[in-house]
């Protein structure tokens, strides 16, 4: 093959970017929004869009209650602060996930306890048991870029020791493990709905449970008047704080909600042109000595929220990451990525050193680099690449896979 473009040959990947669109806006959506706009732009209670969309959450999966919220992470901490969490308490949490998953149980006082990771990316379900204290109350999983967690035996750990069990399914819509989708399986699951996500709202998240005491007290945090009023039972303990609640206004945007709704029809279909896409790269990936694929059991069907594969430097003579991957990038693989944010979270400083921003937690907390083998070699070796969902994507497709062949075969140049 030709001299790499890194070194001055031409490159590959010659179609002009963006080589990845996502949403894909299109015109029932637009029409929604419209339509949204003219009708109302602040909904108070359980009504019009909102009852709609989380009826659509509650029909998919299955569950009791939906709860629109105006992004993942205030779901997710609605979650914890709706399980009682507080001070004392503590969270069996992944290190390897996007740190909001674990970041808002710093308003409740619990401390997160990080489990590395197996090959997966996601929560090692060998490690959990050795972590769990008296002071454990909820294990939290996240199903890593799709793929989904080992739910049966995460599952059975917090049976036998009575734990809550939680998910952030934000990058796993439509998941499913051994013909079950994931986020029915905890006591309370979370769905991110923003722009990159499979049912994209533009900025939203949604909280799904079947436990009635969570679900009002959910309410009361950050859906105060109207919606408490209508939803809560006036005999329920807690119903005269129904005005206020806990304070706090957590919706969802109508016209968020209304493009996440029309996004939902499509799930399925792009569920199915992910899977097909997938199944192509990850054969033609694992033909590559120097690359791992994604890591997943032929009972799981991954969402395929990202394609996240390894590049193993020693197998293609130590060249490192940096350089292959920008040997690549000047092939033109515009949308190959290296994730960044998203990484082992005891990385950030949050977790290293909470104590300057939550007083409460001083001293507590020392997580430091090198704590977790597993998740930071995963992290170090990710490469990311998008999941294209059209049959039409395929040229786009083997333009990448011919630049990552041609990287390989001229793996010289990068000596
Ligand atoms: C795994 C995971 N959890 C939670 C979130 C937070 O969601 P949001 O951005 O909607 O607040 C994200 C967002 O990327 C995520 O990837």
């Amino acid at each position: 093959m030709s001299k790499l473009a890194i070194k001055g040959g031409n490159k590959i990947v010659n179609i002009k970017p963006p080589h990845y669109r996502w949403p894909v806006i299109t015109q029932a959506t637009e029409e929604s929004v419209l339509s949204q706009l003219k009708k109302s732009i602040s909904i108070y209670n359980r009504s019009g869009i909102i009852e709609e969309l989380e009826e659509k959450f509650k029909k998919y999966y299955n569950r009791k209650y939906a709860l629109l919220t105006n992004s993942g992470t205030t779901a997710l901490y609605s979650m914890y602060i709706a399980a009682g969490l507080k001070e004392g308490n503590e969270v069996i949490c992944p290190t390897y996930t996007f740190f909001a998953t674990v970041t808002p149980l710093f308003f409740t006082g619990a401390i997160p306890i990080l489990v590395d990771c197996d090959e997966s990316g996601n929560i090692n379900p060998n490690k959990i048991e050795e972590k769990i204290t008296e002071k454990t109350k909820a294990i939290v999983v996240t199903h890593m870029w799709g793929i989904p967690c080992e739910m049966e035996e995460i599952e059975k750990i917090a049976r036998e020791y009575n734990l809550l069990l939680f998910e952030d399914a934000s990058h796993a819509h439509g998941a499913k493990y051994k013909d079950r989708k994931v986020g029915t399986f905890g006591d309370v699951s979370v769905f991110s709905l923003q722009a990159q996500k499979l049912i994209p709202a533009g900025e939203g998240g949604v909280l799904l449970t079947n436990n009635e005491e969570i679900y009002y007290r959910a309410l009361l945090l950050g859906h105060y008047n109207k919606r408490c009023k209508q939803e809560i039972p006036s005999a329920y303990e807690l119903y005269r704080y129904s005005t206020t609640g806990m304070g706090l206004k957590l919706r969802i945007h109508p016209l968020a909600a209304a493009i996440a709704s029309k996004q939902f029809e499509n799930l399925e279909k792009v569920l199915r042109g992910k899977r097909k896409n997938a199944k192509y790269i990850l054969e033609k990936i694992s033909e590559f000595t120097c690359l791992r694929p994604p890591q997943f059991k032929d009972y799981m069907e991954p969402s395929w929220y990202a394609f996240v594969f390894h590049y193993l430097s020693e197998k293609l003579y130590n060249i490192p990451i940096d350089k292959f991957y920008e040997a690549l990038k000047a092939e033109g693989c515009e949308e190959l990525d290296r994730p960044n944010s998203t990484c082992p979270v005891n990385y950030h400083p949050l977790f290293q050193n909470p104590g300057e921003l939550f007083t409460q937690y001083k001293g507590k907390i020392k997580y430091k680099r090198g704590d977790f083998p597993t998740a930071e070699k995963f992290h170090e070796t990710s490469l990311k690449l998008p999941v294209w969902h059209e049959d039409s994507d395929k040229e786009i497709i083997d333009l990448y896979l011919r630049a990552l062949e041609k990287v390989t075969q001229n793996y010289k140049e990068l000596i």
